[in-house]
């Protein structure tokens, strides 16, 4: 039986979440929240595609895939980065996966921005105040960090994922 892949996902809310489970429907394999696989899910995957939003500048996968380097050794890899920045600011968002990620991994990992959404009144008082304060101090540094809501969620944004997915594992569309 041919080996499949697994996406290993975290987010907050539900940007995410929500493209691992167009993503799964489209490959036909299983979305997992990170910290809720099994060990055996990891091991028989093929290729893994992990899956993170980012949050003052850190991505919420970041310690999972630290912690789980060794497992990822064998792996073909593919990542999502869901985030506010515009997908066109490459260097801004190249720049947190550096931040984030290993260059062991991130030299093996082929990596998609994918534009992400906003709801402020469904924030938690943590996150209103600390996107409030963000915005505040990148003005100060002639950045732009948005605090007005916006949805740029779509399943077309995953068309070049899912090319590259399928090339690599030469699955027929
Ligand atoms: C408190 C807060 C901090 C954020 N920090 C960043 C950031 O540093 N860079 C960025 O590009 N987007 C940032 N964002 C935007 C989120 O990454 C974006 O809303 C994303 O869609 C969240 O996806 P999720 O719902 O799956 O977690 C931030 C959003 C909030 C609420």
């Amino acid at each position: 039986m041919d080996k499949k892949g697994i996406i290993i996902y975290k987010g907050k809310y539900g940007a995410t979440q929500q493209y691992a489970t167009w993503l799964a429907a489209a490959l036909d394999i299983q979305a997992v929240t990170a910290g809720k696989e099994t060990k055996e899910q990891l091991s028989n995957a093929a290729y893994v595609i992990l899956g993170t939003s980012i949050y003052i500048g850190k991505l919420q996968l970041r310690r999972w895939i630290s912690n789980h380097t060794d497992q990822l050794a064998d792996k073909r890899l593919f990542l999502f980065l869901v985030a506010g920045t515009p997908v066109s600011e490459k260097q801004k968002l190249e720049a947190y996966l550096n931040a984030n990620i290993s260059a062991g991994i991130r030299s093996r990992c082929k990596c998609f921005f994918l534009p992400g959404k906003l709801e402020f009144r469904k924030l938690s008082r943590l996150d209103r105040w600390l996107l409030t304060i963000g915005a505040r101090l990148a003005k100060g540094r002639s950045e732009t960090i948005v605090t007005a809501d916006y949805n740029h969620v779509r399943p077309e944004n995953l068309d070049d994922i899912i090319k590259a997915v399928r090339a690599a594992n030469e699955v027929p569309a």
